[in-house]
């Protein structure tokens, strides 16, 4: 981060206090930071605190009041390297959206080339209105950088989504970007994520617990490490932060399959994470099954195709193919030998008998196998800490062949 130029944008949300941490983490890590603040943020915290450890006045009005200085918000966006708002309210994030530049905030914005990322923060109902949902998706679509809210005790002491990321975290998302590794710029990398859909009849389906947050953040790190990304998704609500992550949606295991076989040839890469459901309904009804009519249906299954197999087994040299084993025993028994059946050069794998790891969780811990080598046992984590880790390993393993 060594004289990297960076605004951070503070608006008028009680998780303001938290940037004052965020603030001192990028000087501490050498870069020039200039606080912009908006006129409510400074009923949340003072100027005076983020002058101090910034070293820089903030700024937050076009002029100084007493001097008539002007402030160039066109300068600054030139200035800047990178644009971090955080916490960023759900008004600042519909004047971005919208152009209202009536803030020196919104006007740096919208007068910035910085790569900008943005750490919402706001009631968890906010959150999930429609308006602010498609202002965010419209941020998405500028390229902007989301790091999206966590889950938590919010302000109003409802619990759900709209915690602003912690500053750690925060920064450790734009230094990753900016530590981009040299092997993995330019990787193709093909990630499945989430969970399958096997309908039943029009209105049911079997599916699993799966959310996809570990393929999503893997699909995340390996784009904020320059690879070019493609998720195929099934059904979930999570969405990776990175705008340049080519999201490929799915539902069945099948379409799945088709989308990876088409994306394959063209990948370095793949990732498989997906909870792939292991049997489809042979015959799906195509009118809803009726209760008073079918005392008790029965179903009939068949076998799903085995993706990761399916990708092992058709990889040419070059390609690498990791999978992962969610296992309750034999673990490492069960992870070696599924590494080897599916022919994957990598295999990560999590215990449901550790606690933090597995579905639905923020949290995991893994241990990687690769052939012929000691296995890596791993800290629990954070998924994004994991992710980062997968993503890491998968580097040194392009490297490894490089030499
Ligand atoms: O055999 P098991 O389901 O435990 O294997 C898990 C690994 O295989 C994961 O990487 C998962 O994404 C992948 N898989 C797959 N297609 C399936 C089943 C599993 O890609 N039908």
């Amino acid at each position: 981060m060594k004289g990297k130029h960076i605004v951070i944008g503070i608006t008028g949300g009680i998780a303001a206090y938290k940037t004052a941490t965020l603030v001192r983490l990028f000087v501490k890590a050498g870069a020039e930071v200039q606080v912009i603040m908006t006129p409510n943020a400074r009923e949340f915290i003072t100027p005076v605190t983020l002058s101090t450890l910034s070293g820089r006045p903030v700024i937050s009005e076009f002029f100084t009041a007493n001097t008539g200085e002007w402030h160039s918000h066109v300068d600054l966006g030139l200035w800047a390297d990178a644009m971090i708002i955080a916490p960023a309210t759900a008004s600042t994030i519909a004047k971005m959206a919208n152009g209202v530049a009536d803030n020196m905030l919104v006007t740096s914005y919208l007068s910035t080339r910085a790569t900008v990322f943005v750490a919402p923060a706001m009631d968890f109902d906010m959150m999930k209105h429609p308006s602010t949902v498609r202002n965010i998706n419209m941020l998405r679509s500028y390229g902007n950088h989301i790091i999206e809210p966590a889950d938590g005790e919010l302000a109003s002491h409802l619990v759900g989504k709209g915690r602003m990321e912690e500053p750690e975290n925060i920064f450790r998302t734009v230094e990753a970007y900016f530590n981009e590794s040299k092997s993995m710029r330019g990787v193709k990398m093909l990630v499945t994520a989430g969970p399958t859909r096997e309908k039943i009849d029009p209105v049911r389906y079997i599916s699993n617990y799966s959310t996809g947050k570990m393929g999503v953040a893997i699909a995340d790190a390996a784009a904020a490490q320059g690879a070019e990304v493609a998720l195929v998704l099934g059904p979930t609500d999570v969405r990776p932060q990175s705008p340049s992550v080519k999201v490929v949606n799915v539902e069945s295991a099948v379409e799945m399959l088709e989308a990876c076989n088409s994306l394959f040839p063209d990948t370095d890469v793949a990732v498989m994470t997906a909870a792939v459901a292991d049997y489809a309904v042979k015959n799906p009804a195509d009118k809803k099954i009726k209760r008073e009519n079918n005392a008790s249906p029965q179903l009939e299954f068949v076998k799903n195709p085995d993706i990761a197999a399916t990708l092992g087994n058709a990889k040419r040299s070059g390609q690498l193919v990791v999978g992962f084993a969610l296992e309750t025993d034999h673990e490492a028994e069960n992870a070696m030998s599924k590494m080897k059946r599916k022919n994957l050069d990598m295999i990560v794998m999590n215990s449901l008998r550790d606690a933090g790891a597995g579905f639905g969780t923020d949290t995991n811990k893994i241990t990687i196998y690769t052939p012929g080598e000691t296995p890596t046992v791993y800290p629990l984590k954070s998924k994004r800490e994991v992710a980062a880790d997968i993503v890491a390993k998968i580097a040194s393993m392009i490297d490894a062949r490089a030499d």
